[in-house]
C-alpha cells in the first residue's frame, strides 16, 4: 500500500480553439480544442518545435494565447486576471524537464515550496511552514522514495531523484490537474520509466489529469491512456496509445523507418534497447 497523502479534488480540462501566434510570427499553436476528464493521464507528442511546450504554458497562461479558452471545470482561466489567475494557477502542478529546483535549498525546502502560494509573505520569508504542511510533505518524499534524503542539497541529487523532488513538490500544492513538459528528457532509459510510472501511479492514487509532453514513443504508447500527436501546431491523433500505426507516426512525425513499433515491457528491455549493458551482458562479454 502506498502511504495515504492528503485528499484532493480532481479536475477536468478543456480547450477550446486553443491557438498561439508568437510576436516572432511564429504559429506554435491552432485550434486546438481537447477535452480532459478527471484521472486521465494523456501523453502529448510531437517532434521539437510542434508546439507542446506552448500548449501546456497556454494553460496556466505562462504563455498568453492568442485565441480560444481554457476550463478548469467551471472556471474559465483565460478570463481571469491576477488574483484570480494566481489561485487558479495553485490548482495545476507542474513538473518541468529541468526540474527547476532550488539548488541551495535542501530537498525538503524545495517541497515546501510548492506551498508557497498557500503561506502568507511573512512566514514564506522566514521559511516557516505549518506543521500540516511539513507533515504532509515528510509523506510526500515517503511517497516519492526520498526519505532519507529530505536534509540533503538539492544540487546533491541525481537527475532521477530530482525528478522525483519536482513531483513531491508539484503534489504539495495540491493539485487538481499536472502539467508535464518532458519530464525525462535529461535521464536515462531505466530512470524515465520510473519516473513516468511514478507519474503515472500518483495520478491515478489522487484522480489526477495530467497533460504529459513526451518525444519519447515507446514511453507514451507504454505509460499513457491517450495520445495526442501534435504537428506544427495541429492536433494530428487523437486516441489511444494503441493506434499509433507507422502511418500514424509518419503523419505526426513526417517520413520515417519506424520498424515494428513494440513497447519495451521490463527495465531490462529498454536497457537493452537504449544499448545499456546488465550484469548478464557484461558477465556474457568477460
Ligand atoms: N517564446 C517564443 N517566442 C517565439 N517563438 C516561440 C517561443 N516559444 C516557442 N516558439 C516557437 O513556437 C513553436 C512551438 O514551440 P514549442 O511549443 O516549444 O514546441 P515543442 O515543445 O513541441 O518543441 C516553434 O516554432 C518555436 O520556435
Ligand atoms: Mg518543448
Amino acid at each position: 500500500m502506498p502511504p495515504t497523502v492528503s485528499p484532493t479534488t480532481a479536475g477536468s480540462l478543456r480547450l477550446v480553439g486553443l491557438t498561439k501566434r508568437y510576436r516572432t510570427g511564429d504559429q506554435a499553436l491552432s485550434d486546438v480544442t481537447l477535452e480532459v476528464p478527471p484521472g486521465q493521464v494523456l501523453g502529448l507528442i510531437g517532434p521539437s518545435g510542434a508546439g507542446k511546450s506552448t500548449l501546456i504554458r497556454c494553460i496556466n497562461r505562462l504563455v498568453e494565447p492568442s485565441a480560444g479558452r481554457v476550463f478548469l471545470d467551471e472556471t474559465e482561466i483565460t478570463a481571469l486576471h491576477a488574483g484570480g489567475l494566481r489561485r487558479a494557477r495553485r490548482r495545476m502542478g507542474m513538473i518541468f524537464q529541468e526540474y527547476a529546483l532550488v539548488e541551495r535549498l535542501t530537498v525538503m525546502e524545495n517541497v515546501l515550496s510548492g506551498r508557497l502560494g498557500y503561506v502568507s509573505f511573512w512566514r514564506s520569508l522566514f521559511r516557516r511552514f505549518p506543521p500540516r504542511d511539513i507533515e504532509n510533505a515528510f509523506r510526500l518524499l515517503e511517497r516519492v522514495g526520498l526519505t532519507e534524503h529530505a536534509d540533503k542539497r538539492a544540487d546533491a541529487l541525481s537527475g532521477g531523484q530530482r525528478q522525483r523532488v519536482g513531483i513531491a513538490r508539484a503534489l504539495a500544492q495540491e493539485p487538481e490537474l499536472l502539467l508535464v513538459d518532458e519530464p525525462t528528457a535529461s535521464l536515462d532509459p531505466k530512470t524515465s520509466r520510473q519516473i513516468m510510472r511514478l507519474i503515472r501511479e500518483v495520478c491515478a492514487e489522487r484522480g489526477l489529469a495530467a497533460i504529459v509532453n513526451i518525444h519519447d514513443v515507446a514511453l507514451a504508447q507504454q505509460f499513457m491512456m491517450r495520445i495526442v500527436g501534435l504537428r506544427a501546431g495541429r492536433v494530428v491523433y487523437d486516441g489511444p496509445p494503441e493506434g499509433l500505426t507507422p502511418a500514424v507516426l509518419t503523419e505526426i512525425y513526417g517520413e520515417e523507418d519506424w520498424g515494428p513499433l513494440k513497447p519495451a515491457q521490463t527495465d531490462e528491455e529498454a536497457d537493452d534497447a537504449a544499448g545499456i549493458p546488465d550484469d548478464q551482458d557484461i558477465a556474457r562479454a568477460l
